[in-house]
């Protein structure tokens, strides 16, 4: 199964690829935490993405694809994986399509800009581990630590309203446009993401399975 999940920032794609990823036991490829991991390990490639990503820009469509081609190619893809905030513009779905991989089905998990930014205002992440949570919507059961490897929890730097501002604007212009796109291939499927995380995850399961 070759899944994308697409939405906007803060739509839910990280808490439902999880939840799902465990669920069908493939990978979730997630470009922002891939960006994210080299900008903490501090190679060539982190040093250059850091204006960017704080600014809430987007990378150029190149180092994204090469990146992808390279985890892509990895054996524990081989089985099926969840694409994670990629792609993000025509020219990577254009690049996806030109590695030779199918598609399947892209979750289009639809929220309103105001719920988006109180959501991400409110989001507390673990740097070690990867795990998600908010401080009203999915509080972390160790309080300001997390619940699943006790590291204390930090807020993303692209979280500021300011940032949040310029990455709906960035949504809006540069890959809302995606959604005609994968909706003229047949394999666009939306899901109201203005709800529980629970129920979406369920609507999520059966889109999925049918
Ligand atoms: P990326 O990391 O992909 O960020 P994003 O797309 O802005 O999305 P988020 O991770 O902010 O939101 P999400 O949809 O995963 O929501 P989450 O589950 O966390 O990209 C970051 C940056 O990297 C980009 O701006 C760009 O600079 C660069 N980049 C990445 N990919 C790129 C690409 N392909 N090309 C070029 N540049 C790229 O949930 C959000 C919060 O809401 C959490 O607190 C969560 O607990 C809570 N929540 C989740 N579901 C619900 C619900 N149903 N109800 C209430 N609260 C909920
Ligand atoms: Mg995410
Ligand atoms: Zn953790």
């Amino acid at each position: 199964m070759k899944l994308i999940f697409f939405g906007p920032p803060g739509a839910g794609k990280g808490t439902q690829a999880a939840m799902l990823s465990e669920a069908l036991g493939i990978p979730t490829v997630s470009t922002g935490n891939m960006i994210r991991e080299e900008i903490a390990a501090g190679t060539e490639l982190g040093l250059k993405a850091q204006q960017a990503i704080n600014a809430g820009e987007l990378l150029a469509d190149e180092i994204v694809i090469g990146m992808i081609k390279t985890r892509l190619a990895k054996p524990d893809c081989a089985g099926g994986f969840i694409l994670d905030g990629f792609p993000r513009t025509v020219a990577q779905a254009e690049g996806l399509c030109g590695m030779g991989i199918d598609v399947d089905k892209v979750i289009d998990i639809v929220v309103p800009d105001e719920a988006l930014v109180r959501r991400l205002g409110g989001r507390r992440v673990c740097l070690k581990c990867g795990a998600t949570y908010h401080l009203e919507n999915n509080p972390s059961p160790a309080g300001d630590r997390c619940g699943r490897c006790g590291e204390p929890l930090s807020v993303r730097k692209d979280d500021s309203e300011a940032v949040i501002r310029s990455r709906l604007e960035v949504f809006h212009m540069q890959t809302e446009p995606l959604e005609a796109y994968y909706r003229e291939k047949g394999i666009l499927f939306s899901v109201d993401g203005d709800s529980d995380i629970g129920s979406i995850a369920e609507e999520i399961a059966r889109i999925v399975r049918d």
